[in-house]
């Protein structure tokens, strides 16, 4: 059976831009095609990577219109979410790792007007979320351990996104499936081909000349 597909969105993450200009980078996106961009916060303590926080987001929110997709990487994300929303940001993930309140804390980013994600780390099996499924726009698939750009993509993560593709088929459901961390041409084509339709990419974003050539041909066009 031929599974049903979104359309594939790519959402370049600045953790891999120049941290002395976000303003370029931002432009150098809105430029590519991509429509989202990922923002990874992370908190020196649910990872020992230390990133930034509201303030940065909401100076780049007037910037762009693209969709702001925040990755809290951090202890709990239950408190930080209201500022995120303020600050401008329209989906927040948080990980599945550091909350103990799953569904209210999705229903709580909801309520706000946002879309709302749980991000799993490598070590994390999908079946945890089978619960919270329902109530999620998005599904974020670590495919590195969590805490820097530019590590390589471990292939047994992308075994999640064929399980979670056909799990939303079955429960006929529509969260997006993304993919994080070690994303590059290649590496989206085998996410792509086992389930994923978003795909985050930092490194080999920021590192290629030909941003709109890339973003182009992720998109599948
Ligand atoms: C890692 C972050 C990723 C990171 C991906 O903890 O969640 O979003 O920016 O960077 P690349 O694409 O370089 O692996
Ligand atoms: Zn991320």
């Amino acid at each position: 059976m031929m599974l049903k597909m979104n359309k594939i969105v790519v959402s370049p993450s600045i953790l891999s831009a120049d941290f002395a200009d976000f303003g370029s980078a931002v432009s150098q996106i809105d430029l590519s095609g991509a429509e989202w961009i990922h923002m990874d916060v992370m908190d020196g303590s649910f990872v020992p990577n230390l990133t930034f926080g509201p303030p940065l987001i909401s100076a780049l929110r007037s910037r762009t219109k693209a969709i702001f997709d925040v990755h809290l990487m951090t202890v709990n994300p239950r408190h930080l979410i209201k500022d995120f929303a303020d600050a401008g940001a329209n989906l927040i993930s948080f990980h599945y790792e550091a909350e103990e309140n799953i569904k209210e804390n999705l229903e709580y980013i909801r309520s706000l007007g946002l879309k709302a994600g749980i991000a799993i780390a490598p070590s994390t099996s999908y079946n945890v979320l089978e619960e919270a499924l329902p109530f999620l726009d998005l599904v974020l698939i670590m495919t590195v351990n969590p805490g820097y750009g530019g590590q390589i993509l471990i292939p047994e993560c992308l075994e999640k996104a064929e399980k979670l593709a056909k799990m939303r088929e079955n429960l006929n459901l529509n969260f997006r499936i993304s993919v994080d961390g070690g994303i590059n041409e290649q590496t989206a084509e085998q996410a792509i081909k086992a389930g994923a339709d978003t795909l985050v990419i930092g490194s080999a974003f920021f590192g290629n000349p030909d941003k709109k050539g890339l973003v182009s041909r992720l998109q599948g066009n």
